[in-house]
């Protein structure tokens, strides 16, 4: 796909995070959405009216990212297509003085330099990120992965694992405190406190563990600065749970030859869009928030909910 032409920065220049690639892997078949995924890319469904992945290419962008590489998947094109400039669309809108709609449309491709990588196969998230090795540049030692169905608020939690980079080195992720008794719905960390609180050293990880094996509260997010010694990792990794490329699993074996791995815990919200509850409470909160829908919507709530 071509770069868009609206990004004035210079994609090659490193950011003051470091970070010039981000990595959105969406290739995934989205299951928990059929049948709407049968023709609609999940991570193209409106958050009242953006999609998803707008949310988490600007957060990259915010971030000090400069390219963005969406893995997509046969059939999934118009992830991509959502990033390119529309010119008959703009010229329509500009002539009927639609500018705030004008403004909308341009914003996504004006966001970043945006390419493709193709995972054929959906054989998990280590293999759809796998799959965009052949877009890094040389200089490209760390890349940032979003994952686009989580939205991790307020934004700037990248900047943050940054600098636990900067200070640690090695691969950094990113994690919810989470309440014990629902911990067993997460990925969670066995961790080792630094001098910062919310700075942990990363021993290992365990799948949705039950309560009272749990190693910490600490559940693993949809956020990974990863350093480029997981792309080789992933190469040597065989299929874990569900039969795919587990990217925890790539992560674990860095561990376990002392590359250093940590998480930055980010207290904050989230959302989870990658299932239909989850999706209709990001866009219910959204909604609320929104200058022209919220007022509506809130006294409308109020009367159904008493019904
Ligand atoms: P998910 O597991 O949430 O997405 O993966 P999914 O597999 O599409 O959804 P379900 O479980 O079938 O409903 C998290 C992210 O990783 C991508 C997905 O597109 C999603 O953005 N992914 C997952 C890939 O790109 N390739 C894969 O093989 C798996």
């Amino acid at each position: 796909m071509a770069p868009s032409t609206a990004v004035s920065s210079d994609p090659g220049s490193a950011s003051v995070s470091g970070i010039r690639t981000a990595i959105v892997p969406a290739a995934g078949l989205g299951t928990r959405f059929l049948p709407t995924t049968k023709a609609v890319p999940k991570e193209l469904l409106p958050v009242v009216d953006t999609p998803g992945i707008e949310f988490v290419a600007a957060e990259a962008a915010e971030a000090g990212a400069r390219r963005l590489v969406i893995v997509t998947s046969p059939g999934k094109d118009a992830v991509a297509q959502y990033f390119q400039p529309q010119p008959e669309l703009e010229q329509t809108l500009e002539r009927r003085g639609k500018t705030a709609l004008l403004e909308k449309v341009r914003r996504a491709p004006g966001l970043l330099e945006v390419e493709t990588a193709v995972q054929k196969e959906a054989l998990g998230l280590g293999h759809a990120v796998g799959c965009a090795e052949g877009n890094l540049r040389p200089d490209d030692d760390v890349v940032a992965v979003l994952l686009p169905d989580d939205l991790v608020l307020p934004t700037g939690v990248l900047g943050r694992m940054a600098s636990a980079r900067a200070e640690h080195g090695g691969t950094v992720l990113c994690a919810f405190d989470i309440p014990k008794e629902q911990i067993s719905a997460y990925g969670v960390f066995d961790v080792a406190d630094t001098d910062d609180p919310d700075v942990k050293k990363v021993n290992g990880m365990v799948e949705k563990p039950a309560v009272a094996d749990a190693p910490s509260t600490f559940a693993a997010a949809g956020r990974y600065l990863l350093d480029r010694a997981v792309f080789d990792a992933i190469k040597r990794i065989t299929p874990g749970a569900g039969g795919e490329l587990q990217l925890t699993d790539a992560i674990a074996l860095l561990i376990s030859e002392g590359h250093p791995v940590h998480v930055v815990v980010h207290r904050g919200g989230r959302h989870d869009l990658g299932n239909p509850g989850g999706f209709l409470r990001a866009a219910v909160d959204f909604a609320l928030a929104h200058p022209e829908y919220g007022p509506d919507l809130r006294e409308w709530l109020r009367g159904r909910v008493e019904e």
